[in-house]
C-alpha cells in the first residue's frame, strides 16, 4: 500500500529531507530540565533530528543548544568549560554565548574582530513543564509555542519522563493510534474473557481536526453498551492516550501526553508529560520512572529479549512481557520490526485505519511545506492559540448514545 518512496519520505528525518524540514518547522523535545538542573553544571550531548548538539544551562539559567562541534576545528564542546556565561571550547578557548555569539577568541591577535563575523549553529529553547523544547527550522518562521494543557501548569502536577526506542519514530507513534492492538499486545490477564468479549474488533474514525486528527474507536459491549475512546493526534508527532476505561465519559486523572522526538531515523526518545489536577508525590514520580535505568533506556528492551517470560505467556499474558507500563510492551512489538520497517511489505487491514489516516496527514503536510506553505497546526495568531482543553477521553456508555454530541461539548478547541 504505500511504496518505497512513500516510506522513506516518512521516515528520514535528517537536515535537507521532507520530513526532517518539516518536523523542524515545530516546536520538539530536546531534553528534560533534569539533565541541566542548575546554573553552570556539566553540558549534556543532545542528537535530534540527525543533529549532534550541546545543551547547557548557563550562569544566568539561560538555555542553550549549540552544534556539538566547534567553529574552529571541530574539538566537541561537550568537554567545554561551562562558566561565566557561556561554554569555551577546551582546545583554543573559543566561548559562545547560548544565542551562538563568539564571544572570544584568545588564541588570534587582540585587535582580532574575526569572531565578529562568525555564528555558531544554536537553536532557541523555551522551558515548560520540565522539559526543553526547541525550534531547528528557518528563523524568520518561529512558530508561537503552542498553549497545551501542560504549558502553564506548576512543577508539582507534571511529572515528565523519557524513554529511548531503537527505531523510526513512526513505528513509535503509530502505534499511539493503533487501538486494536491494546486487546492482544496489553492483555495481561488472559482468563478474562470479559475483556475479551468487550474489546473483539473496534470500529474506528478518523476525524481531522486543526492541531491534526482526532482518532476514535468504538467497541460493542454486549447488546447494551459501547465502550468509546479517543486520542488525539497533533501534528508532527504528538498523542495523547486515553487510560483504562470508566464507567463516565471523561478525561483521565492522570493525563499523558506523549512526544515522539527523533534522534536520527533509527532511534527516537519517546517523553511521556504526566499531569493532573494536584501534585505528585515523591513515590509516584519514582514509579513513573521504575521501568528506566538511570540512562533512560528500558530494563526490558532488545538486548535482553525484553526479559520476556515464557511461563507467564503460557499461564497470564499475552506477550509475556512483564510491565510496570504499557510503553513496555509496545517497545518489544515496535522495536522487533526493525529500525525502519520497509513499509511497501505489509499487508494493512481494516484495524489500521487510523494509521493510514496519520500517514496520509504527515504526506499532506510535507506537501503543504513543499508549496511553500505553512505547515497545519503552526500557530502564527496568539488569539487561536489555547489548546488547554485539548484532552483524550474515554468512557462506557449506554448504546447509542450520541456520542459525537458529548464529544463536541467536552472538547471545544479544534484549532
Ligand atoms: S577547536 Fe575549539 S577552539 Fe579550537
Ligand atoms: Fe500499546
Amino acid at each position: 500500500m504505500f511504496s518505497r518512496e512513500e516510506n522513506e519520505l516518512l521516515t528520514r528525518v535528517g537536515p535537507g529531507t521532507p520530513m526532517g524540514e518539516l518536523m523542524r518547522r515545530y516546536w520538539m523535545p530536546a531534553l528534560l530540565s533534569e539533565e541541566i538542573p542548575t546554573p553552570d553544571c556539566a553540558p549534556v550531548r543532545v542528537r535530534l533530528l540527525g543533529e549532534d548538539l550541546v545543551a547547557i544551562r548557563d550562569t544566568a539559567g539561560r538555555i542553550g543548544l549549540l552544534a556539538e562541534h566547534c567553529s574552529h576545528r571541530g574539538t566537541s564542546l561537550f568537554y567545554g568549560r561551562n562558566e561565566e556565561c557561556g561554554l569555551t571550547c577546551i582546545y583554543h578557548g573559543w566561548k559562545y554565548d547560548v544565542e551562538g555569539n563568539v564571544l572570544e577568541t584568545p588564541a588570534e591577535p587582540v585587535d582580532s574582530d574575526f569572531r565578529k563575523k562568525l555564528r555558531h549553529t544554536a537553536y532557541p529553547c523555551k522551558e515548560a513543564a520540565g522539559m526543553i523544547f526547541t525550534y531547528m527550522g528557518p528563523g524568520d518562521k518561529l512558530p508561537l509555542f503552542p498553549r497545551y494543557e501542560w504549558a502553564d501548569l506548576p512543577a508539582p502536577r507534571t511529572c515528565p519522563i523519557k524513554s529511548y526506542l531503537e527505531c523510526n519514530f513512526l513505528q513509535g507513534i503509530e502505534g499511539d493510534f493503533d487501538s486494536s492492538h491494546t486487546t492482544f499486545l496489553h492483555n495481561n490477564n488472559i482468563k478474562n474473557l470479559e475483556r475479551l468479549k468487550r474489546d473483539g474488533a473496534p470500529a474506528l474514525e478518523a476525524e481531522d481536526t486543526g492541531y491534526g486528527m482526532r482518532a476514535v474507536s468504538i467497541r460493542k459491549i454486549g447488546a447494551e453498551q459501547i465502550y468509546v475512546r479517543t486520542s488525539p493526534y497533533i501534528l508532527p508527532s504528538f498523542s495523547i492516550v486515553p487510560g483504562p476505561p470508566t464507567a463516565k465519559f471523561e478525561e483521565d486523572d492522570i493525563r499523558a501526553f506523549r512526544f515522539w522526538a527523533p534522534i536520527d531515523d533509527e532511534t527516537t526518545w519517546l517523553y511521556i508529560l504526566n499531569m493532573r489536577n494536584r501534585p505528585f508525590s515523591d513515590d509516584e514520580r519514582k514509579s513513573f520512572r521504575s521501568w528506566l535505568g538511570s540512562d533512560y533506556r528500558r530494563t526490558r528492551n532488545g538486548q535482553n529479549d525484553y526479559l520476556q517470560d515464557r511461563g507467564y505467556q503460557r499461564t497470564t499474558s499475552y506477550s509475556g512481557i512483564h510491565a510496570v507500563i504499557a510503553a513496555e510492551q509496545d517497545g518489544c512489538a515496535t522495536e522487533s520490526m526493525g529500525p525502519i520497517y520497509d513499509r511497501s511489505k505489509e499487508h494493512l487491514g481494516y484495524s489500521d485505519k487510523t494509521i493510514i489516516a496519520l500517514r496520509k496527514m504527515l504526506m499532506r503536510a510535507v506537501g503543504a511545506l513543499r508549496e511553500g506553505k505553512d505547515p497545519p497546526h503552526i500557530m502564527r495568531d496568539p488569539q487561536s492559540n489555547d489548546f488547554s482543553k485539548l484532552r483524550s477521553l474515554k468512557g462506557v456508555l449506554p448504546a447509542g448514545t450520541p456520542w459525537r454530541k458529548i464529544l463536541a461539548g467536552l472538547e471545544p478547541n479544534d484549532g
